[in-house]
């Protein structure tokens, strides 16, 4: 479809640009942008959309989401995922392997390709598994999963705690090209961790989770790119000592990108002192002086990107228990209003907000999308930042209803998402 946005603010980060401009669609590309009003006449539009008080912004770009398909679509499936992905903004989102089976394989990698190819929404992008089973013993098959589809490696949910194994994984990554994503936890500190080890877990009988947990395996990580020269991508970074671990690698030139969660940004353990299932989350929610750290460290680059770690889970896991309850949290439908909010609240500039949900995480999958100059792909996103809502997780497109941000109320929204030039969500 060729479709004119016209009067919106176009936020740009990748040329710098936050100004009022027209923008042109045609063929799947961004094919003309100009100042309001001087898209060339010859530009016939089938669609013309006034985003007169909108942003007009690449693609939101997710790089890291559970989708659950294969193995557990009673919690999410590969169409509500990226129904829900678009409905929040995104027009790509990286699927995490911890499905069952795991994408460990080609046929895995080609089945999610495939049943995504048949939805209406945003673009899927696999993550395929460092480990065969995830298991953290044998390498997969890097090649034939790039070639598959795949557009990096994790074994999320599970760290590679095996030092020897994890450099092999950045070498081979390496000799590909590719990225390898980790999710850092040492395994022998967290046996039975259901929380932030403090005070607070100890008062409310909860097995501690210390942060040292997650520092010891960045360290190491960073070490090992270092010496392999590999691109490595830490997830959900949840303390402030992983943030100094960080801070201090990307001075040295260490090619590490890394993504912190809108609830790590919004919240600290106080959220579990009622037992809130919601608020069980991998890593765990930490302090007020992380949280604030983890803010300082978005705001200034040493973090590069949101990513939401949009874990749905049912009832069946949520409603019980805490110690038994999964961890997770939804994030698809929250990520960018809460987004938002930091902008409100003067934490990010809206150009910085959109570079870490968009731009910053297309070029650490190095994937197309997350810039709008001609040329580039169709993958545009229309945010209306004075559309202010409560949030009602059963409105949510999303099968998972687990958030800790139900009645928050929030700034705005998306309210359009266009994928290759196709409008795969509008709101009413
Ligand atoms: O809270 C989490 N849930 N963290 C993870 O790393 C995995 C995820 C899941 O798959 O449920």
């Amino acid at each position: 479809m060729r479709i004119e946005m016209r009067n919106g603010r176009l936020i740009d980060p990748a040329r710098g640009m936050d100004e009022p401009r027209d923008l042109f669609l045609a063929d799947g590309r961004i094919a003309a942008d100009a100042p309001p009003g001087r898209l060339e006449r010859s530009l016939r539009a089938e669609r013309t959309i006034d985003a007169k008080g909108k942003w007009v912004v690449p693609g939101l770009v997710d790089m890291h989401v559970h989708l659950r398909e294969p193995g557990e679509e009673y919690k999410e499936t590969i169409e509500t995922g990226l129904r829900a992905a678009a409905a929040g903004g995104f027009a790509a989102v990286a699927s995490m392997p911890n499905t069952q089976p795991p994408n460990d394989a080609r046929s895995v990698t080609e089945h999610v390709l495939r049943r995504a190819a048949a939805v209406r929404g945003a673009r899927c992008l696999p993550i395929a598994a460092i480990t065969i089973g995830r298991e953290g013993k044998h390498l997969t098959e890097f090649g034939e999963l790039l070639e598959a589809g795949a557009v990096g490696f994790s074994d999320d949910g599970t760290c590679v705690a095996d030092a020897g194994l994890f450099r092999r994984a950045l070498e081979y990554a390496r000799s590909f090209d590719t990225l390898i994503l980790q999710h850092a936890q040492e395994p022998r500190l967290t046996v039975g961790a259901l929380a932030h080890e403090g005070p607070r877990a100890t008062r409310l009988g909860l097995a501690g989770w210390p942060s040292v947990a997650e520092e010891l395996i960045v360290a190491r990580d960073l070490l090992l790119a270092a010496y392999t020269d590999a691109r490595l991508h830490i997830q959900h970074v949840s303390s402030a000592g992983t943030v100094d671990l960080l801070r201090a690698a990307k001075a040295k030139g260490v090619r590490v990108t890394a993504e912190v969660t809108p609830h790590h940004l919004w919240l600290t353990d106080e959220a579990i002192e009622t037992y809130d299932t919601n608020a069980k989350v991998n890593p765990p929610l930490r302090e007020e002086h992380d949280r604030g750290a983890l803010r300082e460290a978005l705001r200034d680059g040493t973090i590069d990107c949101i990513a939401t770690d949009h874990a749905p889970h049912s009832v069946l896991e949520k409603v019980i228990e805490f110690d038994r309850a999964a961890f997770g949290v939804v994030g698809l439908e929250t990520a960018l209003p809460l987004g938002l909010a930091l902008v409100r609240d003067r934490v990010l500039t809206p150009l910085r907000l959109i570079e870490t949900m968009s731009t910053a995480p297309a070029r650490a999958l190095r994937v197309p999308g997350g810039r709008l100059a001609v040329g580039d792909p169709a993958d545009v996103t229309i945010v209306d930042p004075e559309r202010p809502f409560r949030i009602d997780p059963s409105s949510f497109v999303s099968m998972g209803r687990n958030t800790p941000f139900g009645g928050y109320e929030v700034p705005g929204r998306a309210v359009a998402t266009v994928v290759g030039g196709d409008i795969v969500f509008e709101l009413a």
